[in-house]
């Protein structure tokens, strides 16, 4: 190995004498960051007046894990965004980039059209660290080269450190377990690198220069990579000299600022639906703009139980915000009348949901702006499907066809932020745990939780069965365990006996499931006597059901919702 070549970056002395922790904290980051560069480095404790600005900018090259990347880089604190590999420095110059990360993806480099890093990844001088993919991409463009390997390397191996001086692994131990998920190897690093450790099926696993550009065969981002985190830790705050200050209360600060230049004395209307994304969104418009905000909540009649009032008592009454209720219940159920078909049912309510939310509108006279709790995967998920010119416009809760006539302009002041940033956001603006921490619920409510045609009776029937099943769950402490608890009212009916008499009722079912992002989802095991205890009470309080099954199917092949 020549670690001759590669000197290191920072004294032997001072990478060791972290190497007893595993976490290391970030005050010892900034104190080898000021010995690295020479800057004075703003310690813990220490009021700086205006943090600096400062980014990892996130070069995708369409990895499934390049938002977990970006998802790490955040959780140490430091601002990052994830841009297509053909972004131009234009677009990311304000963002005052500390280094580059390359992702992972699905190319070969070698391959004909197979992207690669913009020039200015290696122009700019800032350190980089290219993983999988990227790593294969720094050796294809500094002239190195890459080859199909013998075989696909997939799942754990062992990682061996060659050069113990590298930054890049300050404080970690000699050998770790690292997850590997690539077909390509380097072959030949470019000049001037050297391999810095190895794996038993691959000698180059981890290659650096030293103008701090560096490679990782692995994946760091993942947790199967244990020490992956404190990779990434290194090679931002050591390598790139990044202070870590992204926190929450910046980003509240410099929204309000933008939020407030951005409106000057013009209008913003928003539609609110107690869901967290729409609930955080527009207590920051309000933080910054007050009543120039106005929050229309259109209740379509398919809420659960309580929810309106819970919802208007939170937003008017405690934090003072100007709220239109549109109480249209009897006007959605007429539409819905004698609809059976699923995606009828949520084509209908989101036209309505329209509809109304225009006639509301209009009602508060000129308006300039529409506010929407877009967030950061949504951003990323509509740029990487092909329409990044026109960023998409969040559909979700059926807003996204606005009056073209109105002529408003997006305001989505959550767009850089993921849902757990956004629930610490919505905790700092004072929002009750109640709110931040609500399960998703579809746009089209309860309407596609009942099975069949839609009545006020069998709404009524399913917001109590679905409040027993919400409240005993977070009696039992698992709601925020699980993605989602629900009920279901199934169109069948059963035979039942209660005391002397023979009943024919309702069958319900009960849905509860993990998940990380819903693509995926799996039941929840829920305990025994928390299952006994919903169907007990749901049996005994609901009149007209008389049967609970539990569902106990995985995502796919089944989807959460059941229709
Ligand atoms: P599925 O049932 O497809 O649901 O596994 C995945 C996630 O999406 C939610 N969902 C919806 N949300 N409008 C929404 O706003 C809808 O029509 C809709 N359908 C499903 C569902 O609750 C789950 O979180």
């Amino acid at each position: 190995m020549e670690t001759e070549k590669n000197p290191p970056i920072i004294s032997k002395d001072k990478s060791r004498r972290v190497a007893a922790s595993n976490d290391i904290e970030v005050s010892t980051y900034l104190e080898i960051a000021e010995h690295k560069t020479g800057q004075k480095s703003v310690t813990a404790g220490e009021p700086a007046d205006e943090p600096e600005r400062e980014a990892i900018v996130i070069i995708d090259f369409g990895s499934q894990y390049s938002m977990l990347i970006a998802r790490r880089v955040r959780e140490l604190q430091v601002y990052c965004e994830l841009v297509s590999h053909d972004t131009p420095w234009e677009k990311i110059a304000s963002l005052n980039p500390k280094g580059f990360i390359l992702s992972g993806g699905p190319s070969s480099v070698y391959e004909q059209d197979a992207p690669l890093a913009p020039s200015y990844v290696y122009e700019k001088h800032l350190p980089v660290l290219g993983i999988c993919y990227g790593m294969q991409s720094i050796t294809m463009q500094l002239g190195g080269t890459v080859a199909a390997g013998t075989r696909k390397e997939y799942g754990h191996a062992v990682l061996h450190l060659s050069n113990l001086d590298s930054p890049l692994f300050a404080g970690l131990p000699e050998t770790m377990a690292v997850w590997m998920s690539h077909g390509d190897k380097i072959e030949q690093m470019p000049n001037g690198f050297s391999s810095l450790a190895y794996t038993e099926n691959t000698p180059v696993a981890v290659m650096g220069n030293a103008q701090n550009i560096y490679g990782l065969q692995f994946h760091p981002e993942v947790v199967h990579t244990p020490e992956g985190k404190n990779i990434l830790k290194n090679f931002i705050f050591m390598i790139c000299g990044c202070r870590g200050n992204w926190t929450i209360g910046n980003f509240i600060d410099e929204s309000v600022n933008r939020i407030r230049e951005r409106v000057g004395d013009g209008k913003v209307i928003c539609a609110l639906s107690g869901g967290v994304d729409s609930s955080v969104a527009a207590t920051l418009i309000h933080r910054a703009i007050g009543n120039q905000l106005t929050c229309i909540f259109v209740d379509h009649g398919m809420m659960r139980k309580e929810e309106v009032e819970r919802t208007l008592v939170t937003f008017r009454q405690n934090l003072g915000m100007n709220i239109m209720l549109s109480s249209s219940a009897a006007r959605f159920l007429k539409r819905l009348q004698g609809v059976i078909d699923p995606e009828t049912k949520r084509k209908i309510i989101g036209e309505e949901f329209i509809r109304v939310f225009e006639e509301e509108a209009r009602r508060i006279g000129k308006v300039d702006f529409l506010a929407q709790g877009t967030l950061y995967p949504d951003v990323i998920e509509s740029a990487s499907s092909g329409s990044k010119a026109a960023a998409k416009i969040k559909t979700h809760h059926n807003v996204g066809g606005l009056p073209a006539d109105m002529q408003l302009q997006l305001l989505e002041p959550l767009r850089s932020l993921f849902k757990d940033e956004v629930r610490k956001v919505g905790s700092e603006l004072g929002l009750p745990d109640e709110m931040v921490w609500r399960q998703p619920f579809p746009g089209p409510g309860l309407a596609i939780r009942i099975i069949g045609e839609v009545t006020k009776e069998k709404a009524d029937l399913l917001r109590e069965a679905d409040f027993i099943v919400m409240h005993e769950i977070k009696a039992a402490g698992f709601y925020r365990q699980v993605w989602q608890s629900f009920a279901v009212l199934t169109d069948v009916k059963s035979v039942g006996v209660m005391g002397d008499f023979r009943t024919y009722g309702h069958l319900l079912a009960v849905r509860a499931v993990t998940s990380d992002d819903a693509m995926t989802a799996d039941w929840a095991r829920l305990p025994y006597d928390l299952l006994a205890r919903i169907s007990s009470r749901i049996v005994n309080e609901v009149p007209g059901i008389n049967r609970v099954v539990y569902d106990i199917t995985s995502k796919p092949p089944s989807t959460i919702e059941w229709e």
